[in-house]
């Protein structure tokens, strides 16, 4: 065992041999947009970003599916499927198979299954003092999704949000691997700071984040300043709020934004600085137009995430 229980990360890995282990992760989300299509392939790309985040091929996937099919025409399981077949092909993953449970709310995920060299895995638990931390995709798909089950999301801003969720972590996990990332994960349901502190942590580092430099969606400001906030943000804050030490005074939607769980987030990655500079234009060029360098990792001290 590579990575395992004992040392939690993006996705388990498994040596098969010596110059090849298996990378496997399971994940499983409750609709967040209307659309079937597009929630097939948003639920298809956040299964698939556990294994781009630790440096690896995913090769197959396999479906988990509950659904109300007593209630709910089986229609919209048929486009679920199909957003998430569209999402694989786009990937290059074979859908091998799955398993269906009827059940009251619909739920829909992959089991995917990958491949990596054991010496080029990625974890979160190597960040060294002197990288540079580059997140490539921006923050606010908990605020949103939260206006849009309000009813107070515009088009416009849901075809962002949207857009930003299906958005593959592919590209981003070749370029980091190919100049030799020091460590990554991807930002899901803790939130930035949640999943910064993770990292910190398990690297016995801490971290220095440039708030004004962090990617937003348009729109999250607004909307976080009207309180939408969704529940998993108040309680990320509580999780990790006593690690982290503000160094500036920031307004409380930002903060509110920084913490916000992210469906489908982009990959938080700790680059040498050397090679940080170029790391960022590639991302970029590769398509992740909002990626950023958002802080520094520091030695470690009482505080694992350092805000200024
Ligand atoms: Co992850
Ligand atoms: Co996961």
């Amino acid at each position: 065992m590579i990575v395992g229980l004992t040392q939690a990360d993006d996705a388990g890995v498994f040596r098969l041999r010596k110059d090849l282990a298996i990378v496997q992760t399971v994940d499983l989300i409750t609709p967040i947009v209307d659309d079937p299509v597009s929630f097939g392939m948003i639920a298809a790309a956040n299964s698939l970003s556990d294994i781009y985040a630790m440096g690896a091929r995913p090769m197959t996937a396999m479906n988990i599916v509950c659904f109300p099919s007593d209630t709910m025409d089986i229609e919209i399981l048929r486009q679920i499927l199909a957003g998430a077949v569209a999402k694989l092909d786009e990937a290059g993953v074979a859908m091998v198979g799955g398993h269906s449970v009827k059940d009251e709310e619909i739920k829909f995920g992959l089991s995917v299954s990958g491949v990596v060299h054991p010496d080029k895995v990625v974890t979160k638990s190597s960040a060294k003092a002197g990288d540079k931390l580059i997140l490539t995709k921006p923050l606010g798909t908990g605020i949103m999704n939260t206006a849009l089950k309000a009813g107070l999301l515009d088009d416009e801003s849901l075809a962002l949000v949207t857009k930003q969720m299906t958005a593959l972590n592919d590209k981003a996990s070749w370029i980091m691997v190919s100049l030799g990332a020091s460590a990554a994960t991807d930002v899901t349901g803790f939130g930035l700071l949640g999943h910064a502190c993770e990292m910190a942590e398990n690297s016995g580092v801490a971290i220095e984040i440039d708030s004004e430099k962090v990617p937003l969606i348009p729109g999250t400001e607004k909307l976080a300043a009207m309180g939408l906030l969704p529940a998993g943000l108040y309680a990320n804050r509580e999780f990790c709020e006593t690690l982290v030490q503000l160094e500036t005074t920031l307004p409380t939607w930002l903060m509110d934004a920084l913490f916000d769980p992210q469906t489908s987030g982009g990959l938080l990655i700790a680059s040498p600085p050397q090679v940080a500079g170029e790391m960022l234009s590639r991302i970029k060029k590769a398509g992740y137009k909002e990626a950023a360098i958002i802080g520094t990792v520091v030695a470690e001290q009482k505080n694992r995430i350092i805000l200024r």
